[in-house]
C-alpha cells in the first residue's frame, strides 16, 4: 500500500463514524431515518471491514464497539456526585394546588410560577458522565448516593450516544419539523448561538422499553421456556443489571434525557434549556414536555397527559412538575430525599384490591369456556370494572383464584382487566374453588378437552353462544358456499330467533327474508336459490360447514373418502379414525366428541330432513390408490393439478403438497424444484405425467 493510500485510511475511517453517528441520531434518537437500513448496513460494514485490517485505529466510542466488552463477576459501584433524588408524590388537583402554595410562600412571590412538565417515564433512572464530550462512565440511581456501574451495557442503547457531538445550526432548523415537538423547537431557538459541550457534563434520565417491544420480548421468553417479566420497567432495569452486555444489547433499551447532574462550565438558567441543549447534543426528549404559566397550566397539561397516556408507545405513570428557573430552584433547596422545586403528579393507580364475587363460565363464538370473575365493583385508573377474564382453568389454578377472595386486579394500557394475585392473608376460609362446568352453561351440551389443550369447548352446533359464527362458517366458500348468507345476516337471523340450527336455514321464506334489514325481494330470492343449490354440494362440503374442531377443508375431503356413509362415521371409533394417515389423536379425539352430542345428531338428521345430500361428491370410483400419497412437482403437460388431484383422490388416493417419507409417487413436471430433489434423496418413487396418466389409467 502506498503511502498515500495509508493515510486515506483514517480519513475514510473518520467519515464513516461521522456518518453512522448522523444515521444513528437520526434513526434511534429522531425516530425519521434518511437512509435504508441497507445503506446504514453497508456503511458499518465498510468500518468493520476497515477497523478489522487496521485494528490501531480502533477506538472504544467507534460505532462498531457498542458490545465489546466481555461479561462481568460483579458490577463496579460508582458514587453520584450529586445525588439523584427521588420526587414527593401528589395524587390531586388539590394536593398539587397546596405544592404550588406552599413554593410561592417558600419565595415569598405573588405571581404565578412557571413551571416545566414532563412525563413521569416508568422506567430505570441512570446517570451518564461525559468527559471531554465522550461517554465515560453510566450508573444506576442505587440508594441515590451510590449506583451500581453499569457502562458496558449503557454503551449498547442505540439511543445513548457514545460521543456528543452537537447539532449543527442548519440541522437544528430540519429538526424543527417532524416529532420533535412544539416546545423543544421553541427552547431551540433561544439557545445560545455555538453552545459547546462541557468538559465534564453528566446527563440523568430514564432507560425505558416500549410497551410494543416489551411484549414481543415477553413473547420471546415464553417460547424460550424463560419466565416473563411483570412490566416494561422490571424489563428495562433488569436488562440494565445484566453482567453479559451481550445480553442488554440483545433487549429494546431506549434512553430519554431529563436532566442533568454536575456541570462544569455551563451556564444554563432553566430546566428549558437544559433540555434543549441536551437535545442538540444528541439525547433523545420526550417531546409532549411543555412550559406551563401557573398551576392551573400545569393542571391542564396533567389532564391531558392522563388522556394520552393510553397511546403513548411507553408507559409513564404521572407528570412531573419542576420550577423552570435555576435561580428559583436553588432558593427553594433540597431536603434529604427529594426537591422542593419539582412534585411527581401521578395519574390513578392502574391497580387495586377487590373481591370476588362469583366466577362464572362464559362461552365464546367458537365454543370456549373462559371463567369470567364478577367483582365487587372499583374504580382502576379512573373507569370502573366489575369483571375480569381468568382467561383459563389452568391459569384460574395457577393463581389459585377462589370466589369469595380477595384480589389485586389491574388495568394495563388498552388489555382488559385482570387479575394480578390473590390476597390469601384475607381468607376466612369461606372461599369456593371454581371448576370449569362439564355441561355447557348456554346450552347444556357437553363439555370437553381434547389432548394438551388448555380450553374447554361446548361441542354442540347449535349451542345459542356460537351459532351466529357457526352459521357464517357453514355458509362460507369451501363449505356450504351459500352466496349471500355473510356475518351481518348470519347475525340477524339468530337474533329474530329465524335460525337455531343449521336446518332452520332451509326452510326460511322470502317474506320473512325481503322483510329483514338491507333485503330486498330480490336478494331474498336470490339467498333461496342459494340455499337450494347448496343442498347437493355434497359430504365433503357439509362436513367441513359443520365446523368439527380440527377438521379443515383437505381432512373433510380424506374423511368422506374414507367413511362415505355418514353413519360409519358417526359411529368410528378413535382407533378407527387413526387408521387414516392424516388422522392423529387430538384430531380422533375431536370427531368421536363431535358425534357423541346428541344434539349434533339431531342437527344432522334435521338436516337431512330438509333436504340436504350426505351423498359424497367426488365419491371414490375405486379403492385401487387407497392408501397411497402422491406429491405433484413442476408443471404438467396436459392435466391441470386439481384434475391430477382428482384422479388420485377418485380413486381413494391422497394428494399432499410436501414430500416426506410417506410419499409413495412423486409426479414430476416441467421444472420439479426441490420437492423432486427431496424425493430423490429419500428414494421414493418417481413418476413422469404419462406414467401418471398410465397408473390412473387414461389414455393420453
Ligand atoms: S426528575 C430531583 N423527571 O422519577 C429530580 N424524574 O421519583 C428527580 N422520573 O428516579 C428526577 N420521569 O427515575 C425526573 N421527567 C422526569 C422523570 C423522572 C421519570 C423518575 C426518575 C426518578 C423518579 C423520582
Amino acid at each position: 500500500m502506498s503511502p498515500e493510500d495509508r493515510q486515506k485510511i483514517p480519513t475514510r475511517i473518520e467519515k464513516l463514524r461521522a456518518d453512522l453517528h448522523h444515521h444513528n441520531h437520526r434513526y434511534y434518537v429522531l425516530d425519521d431515518p434518511e437512509v435504508s437500513d441497507a445503506d446504514y448496513d453497508r456503511l458499518f460494514r465498510e468500518l468493520e471491514d476497515l477497523e478489522k485490517r487496521h485494528p490501531e485505529f480502533i477506538t472504544p466510542d467507534s460505532p462498531t464497539q457498542r458490545v465489546g466488552a466481555s461479561p462481568l463477576d460483579k458490577f463496579a459501584s460508582i458514587p453520584h456526585r450529586i445525588p439523584m433524588l427521588s420526587l414527593d408524590n401528589c395524587f390531586s388537583r388539590e394536593e398539587f394546588e397546596e405544592f404550588d402554595e406552599r413554593a410561592k410562600r417558600l419565595l415569598s412571590i405573588g405571581v404565578e410560577l412557571t413551571y416545566f412538565a414532563e412525563p413521569k417515564f416508568d422506567g430505570a433512572a441512570v446517570e451518564l458522565v461525559y468527559a471531554g464530550g465522550r461517554l465515560a462512565a453510566g450508573s444506576t440511581r442505587g440508594d441515590g448516593f451510590t449506583g451500581e456501574d453499569v457502562t458496558q451495557n449503557l454503551k449498547t442503547v442505540r439511543s445513548i450516544p457514545p460521543v456528543l457531538i452537537p447539532v449543527r445550526e442548519p440541522e437544528i432548523k430540519l429538526l424543527t419539523r417532524g416529532k420533535t415537538g412544539k416546545e423543544l423547537v421553541a427552547l431551540l431557538e433561544t439557545l445560545p448561538k455555538n453552545l459547546k459541550v462541557p468538559e465534564r457534563l453528566e446527563v440523568r434520565g430514564e432507560v425505558i422499553i416500549n410497551r410494543e417491544d416489551f411484549a414481543r420480548l415477553n413473547k420471546e421468553r415464553d417460547e424460550a421456556g424463560e419466565p416473563p417479566f411483570a412490566n416494561p420497567r422490571n424489563a428495562a432495569a433488569g436488562s440494565l443489571r445484566q453482567l453479559d452486555p451481550k445480553i442488554t444489547a440483545g433487549r429494546p433499551l431506549a434512553f430519554y434525557a431529563y436532566g442533568v447532574g454536575e456541570t462544569e462550565g455551563w451556564e444554563l438558567k432553566s430546566q428549558g434549556e437544559i433540555l434543549a441543549a441536551l437535545f442538540s447534543f444528541g439525547f433523545k426528549i420526550n417531546p409532549h414536555i411543555a412550559r406551563c404559566r401557573g398551576a392551573g397550566e400545569v393542571l391542564a397539561y396533567y389532564e391531558n397527559m392522563a388522556r394520552l397516556r393510553d397511546e403513548l408507545p411507553y408507559e409513564i405513570d404521572g407528570v412531573v412538575a419542576k420550577v423552570d428557573d435555576f435561580g428559583l430552584q436553588r432558593r427553594l433547596g433540597e431536603k434529604t430525599r427529594s426537591p422542593r422545586w419539582a412534585i411527581a403528579f401521578k395519574f390513578a393507580p392502574r391497580q387495586a384490591t377487590t373481591r370476588v364475587l362469583d366466577i362464572v363460565a362464559s362461552v365464546g363464538r367458537t365454543g370456549t369456556l373462559t371463567p369470567v370473575a364478577f367483582l365487587e365493583p372499583v374504580q382502576v385508573g379512573g373507569v370502573e370494572v366489575s369483571r375480569a377474564s381468568l382467561h383459563n382453568q389452568d391459569e384460574v389454578d395457577r393463581k389459585d383464584i377462589r370466589i369469595g377472595d380477595t384480589v389485586l386486579i389491574q388495568r394495563a394500557g388498552d388489555v382488559i382487566p385482570e387479575v394480578v394475585e390473590v390476597d390469601k392473608n384475607k381468607r376466612i376460609g369461606k372461599e369456593k374453588k371454581f371448576s370449569v362446568p362439564k355441561e355447557c352453561p348456554v346450552c347444556g351440551g357437553p363439555v370437553t378437552r381434547i389432548g394438551e389443550e388448555v380450553a374447554y369447548r361446548c361441542t354442540n352446533i347449535s349451542c345459542p353462544a356460537q351459532i351466529k359464527e357457526r352459521i357464517f362458517h357453514f355458509a362460507s366458500k369451501d363449505g356450504m358456499d351459500i352466496e349471500g348468507l355473510g356475518d351481518k345476516l348470519a347475525a340477524q337471523l339468530v337474533d329474530k330467533k329465524l335460525v337455531r340450527d343449521f336446518s332452520d336455514l332451509f326452510i326460511l321464506e322470502e317474506e320473512t327474508l325481503a322483510n329483514l334489514e338491507r333485503m330486498a325481494e330480490k336478494s331474498a330470492q336470490n339467498l333461496l336459490a342459494a340455499l337450494e343449490q347448496s343442498k347437493s354440494r355434497g359430504l365433503e362440503r357439509l362436513l367441513y360447514g359443520l365446523g368439527i374442531r380440527h377438521v379443515g377443508e383437505h381432512l373433510s375431503r380424506v374423511l368422506a373418502g374414507a367413511f362415505p356413509d355418514i353413519k360409519k362415521l358417526e359411529s368410528a371409533s378413535a382407533e378407527d379414525l387413526q387408521k387414516i394417515r392424516e388422522v392423529g389423536p387430538e384430531v380422533a379425539q375431536s370427531i368421536v366428541n363431535f358425534f357423541a352430542n346428541p344434539d349434533n345428531l339431531k342437527t344432522l338428521e334435521r338436516l337431512r330432513k330438509a333436504g340436504v345430500s350426505f351423498a359424497p361428491k367426488s365419491r371414490p370410483r375405486s379403492t385401487e390408490l387407497a392408501g397411497k400419497t402422491f406429491v405433484f412437482t413442476g408443471g404438467l403437460q396436459t392435466l391441470a393439478r386439481d384434475e391430477a388431484k382428482r384422479l388420485v383422490e377418485e380413486r381413494g388416493g391422497t394428494a399432499s403438497g410436501s414430500v416426506s417419507k410417506n410419499t409413495d409417487y412423486v409426479v414430476a413436471g416441467e421444472d420439479p424444484g426441490s420437492k423432486l430433489d427431496k424425493a430423490k434423496k429419500l428414494g421414493l418413487e418417481i413418476l413422469t405425467e404419462e406414467e401418471f396418466k398410465k397408473l390412473v389409467g387414461i389414455n393420453s
